[in-house]
């Protein structure tokens, strides 16, 4: 089977090569676990290192500030944009309307053949567009309502748009990242719960916060057709970018 390499130092070992062509990998974690980063350096390294175009797709970021992350690590977004290497694209929460963003990400996906996709993040998305497609189908929800409690149906249209978005990405030629929020305390593996079923494979970040030590570490949960790596191994922020300790495991 063709594997997709993250490129990123001893994370593609943990996945017996990489991520299986075509999949939609998940990366789940709470704030600040390196959600974002480890998303951009799976794009950057495909467009540097493997001649592979990418688009990220941010909810969270504009497209200067993904820049401007980048460049901490000496990520060059801008030169490999012009060499239509990569395409970068905010979507704005507060005017979003129904899937249209769908339809863009298309469009990019076309425009510079793109084999790597990233949405940052899930959450984001699915939350605020479920309270949108209310409004916007309020007869039809007036309706539900009367028959299911209103939190059930928001419930319900964020899991169907985490599920439309996720089959409009098999549906691309693309090996997929996207990422989602994981409250501290949960036995799911991510907030809207039903992500990790419908994905491929998800990745855990975790934060541990030890006296006046910290650690962070990776954990593979899942991933299909993958005789990948089992346990929790550290993750390292460095100029560079993220680097996964294979030999140091806890537990
Ligand atoms: N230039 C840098 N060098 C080293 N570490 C950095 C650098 N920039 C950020 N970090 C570390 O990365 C963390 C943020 O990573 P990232 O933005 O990927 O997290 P995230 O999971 O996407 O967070 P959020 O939930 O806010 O979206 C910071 O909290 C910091 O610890
Ligand atoms: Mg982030």
């Amino acid at each position: 089977m063709e594997k997709v390499k993250t490129g990123i130092v001893g994370l593609d070992d943990l996945l017996d090569g990489g991520i299986p062509k075509n999949n939609i990998l998940l990366i789940s974690g709470g704030a600040g676990t390196g959600k974002t980063i480890m998303s951009l350096q799976y794009i950057y390294n495909g467009a540097k290192l493997y001649n592979e175009p990418g688009v990220y797709v941010s909810t969270d970021q504009t497209e200067d500030e993904i820049r401007n992350q980048a460049k901490a690590f000496g990520w060059d977004l801008k030169d490999l944009e012009k060499k239509k290497m990569i395409r970068l694209m905010h979507i704005d929460i507060t005017t979003v309307k129904d899937h249209e963003y769908l339809r863009k990400i298309s469009a990019m996906i076309k425009s510079i053949k793109a084999k790597r996709l990233v949405l940052d993040s899930m959450t984001t998305l699915t939350e605020f567009l479920a309270p949108s497609e209310i409004k916007d189908n309020s007869k039809l929800f007036d309706m539900m309502g009367s028959v299911i409690p209103v939190s059930m149906t928001e419930t319900m249209l964020a899991k169907n748009t985490i599920a439309k978005v996720i089959k409009q990405f098999k549906d691309t030629n693309c090996t997929a990242v996207v990422t989602s929020e994981l409250p501290e305390t949960t036995n799911w593996l991510s907030r809207d719960t039903v992500s990790e079923f419908l994905c491929d494979g998800v990745i855990l970040l975790h934060y541990m916060a030890l006296g006046e030590k910290d650690f962070s570490h990776l954990e593979v949960r899942k991933m299909r057709q993958t005789k990948h790596k089992r346990g929790t191994f550290e993750l390292h922020f460095t100029p560079k970018g993220l680097e996964v300790k294979e030999e140091e495991k806890f537990g």
